[in-house]
């Protein structure tokens, strides 16, 4: 397959996974692809070293933090006037939060990094047809959402729910907002904003134009990554430094380049992949891609509830819906 005539963007393309990503995008022959960074300057210095590394400047920059809501809706505009189609949504921009931190808009930051901008600026692209009739659009998941990792435990949504009086609409804002019985976890709350993304997926899949392709897909453990910066001391520390050493030896970690690879195939899936989460194999953080099937992932109510809170609380919905 050629990508020569094709347009591909990357958010988070600044460091670990997003910068090898769109590495692997130009060497794999892309026409353009769009360095969207938190700040212009990382963009710049991105492309810089990209050009180095690829022999070949097909690299363009957008500023876009992914975590506002205001700034993502400029950013969406400034992209869409420069007449540009996507072809290839690569929406890995991600952290994790050691403390319970709020956006300027009240959502929960690592809900509102991994998902809310990335719905923003996707709806934005669909409204104003931006989106080519067969794009794809990769958003970045995590095996932490299976809920079976210690410490990495998903909210117990009944009991959100009961905490708010019943209502489900109103259990997936509080959780949004960062606002749950149990109190901050960074590790849950991570392990909920990839299971939200998920969902995301899903739901989206439903709403697209037959053609297109969404899929959450997580790249696997590669703690080589400078996501550690943003996580407590003892994971910095002590977890990391030891899953690099002993990770891969028993399918637990891989390299930067192994897990952009899997966004960058993800590119290629065709119609049948989409609305699934793909992620390692069971018990594993590497290895082939396989869709997840655990119920929460399905869930359609949740997944319908959780689009539903996205599309209240960002003020963006599918046009014409
Ligand atoms: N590494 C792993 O083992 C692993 C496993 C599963 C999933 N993931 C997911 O993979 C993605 C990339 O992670 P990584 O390991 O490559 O981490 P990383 O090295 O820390 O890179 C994260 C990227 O996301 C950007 N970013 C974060 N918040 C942003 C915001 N509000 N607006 C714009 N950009 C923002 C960062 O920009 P700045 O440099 O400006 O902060 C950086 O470019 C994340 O979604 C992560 O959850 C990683």
């Amino acid at each position: 397959m050629t990508h020569a005539d094709q347009t591909a963007l990357v958010t988070g393309a600044n460091a670990g996974l997003g910068f090898d990503a769109a590495a692997q995008l130009g060497e794999r022959g892309y026409g353009r692809v769009i360095l969207a960074c938190r700040t212009i300057e990382k963009a710049k210095t991105a492309r810089e070293q990209l050009v180095e590394r690829v022999g070949n400047d097909v690299f363009d920059v957008l500023a876009i933090d992914v975590s506002d809501l205001d700034v993502s809706k400029r950013a969406s505009q400034e992209l869409i006037e420069q007449g540009r189609t996507i072809d290839l949504l690569v929406l890995n921009a991600g952290l994790a939060r050691q403390n319970l931190e709020h956006t300027a808009q009240g959502i929960e930051m690592t809900l509102a990094a991994s998902l809310f901008g990335h719905h923003l600026l996707t709806m934005e692209l669909l409204a104003a047809g931006r989106l080519a009739p067969d794009a794809h659009i990769v958003i970045a998941g995590s095996e932490g959402a299976r809920g079976d990792v210690p410490t990495f435990g998903l909210p117990d949504y009944d009991a959100v729910k009961e905490a708010v009086g019943g209502d489900i609409d109103a259990a997936m804002d509080a959780v949004a907002r960062g606002d749950q019985p149990a109190g901050y976890s960074a590790n849950s709350t991570y392990a909920n904003a990839k299971l939200w993304v998920a969902w995301w997926a899903a739901a989206l899949s439903r709403r697209v134009p037959d053609g297109m392709v969404v899929v959450a897909v997580s790249p696997g453990s590669a703690p080589g990554t400078t996501f550690a910066r943003n996580i407590s001391a003892p994971m910095r520390l002590v977890m990391i430094p030891m899953m690099k050493v002993v990770g891969p030896l028993f399918g637990m970690a891989g390299s930067i380049a192994q897990g952009a690879q899997r966004y960058v195939d993800a590119g290629d899936f065709d119609t049948g992949a989409s609305g699934k989460f793909w992620a390692s194999p069971p018990g594993k953080a590497v290895g082939p891609l396989e869709v997840q099937t655990q119920a929460h992932f399905t869930d359609e109510t949740l997944q319908e509830a959780a689009w539903d809170s996205v599309v209240r609380l960002t003020g963006a919905g599918m046009p014409g819906a």
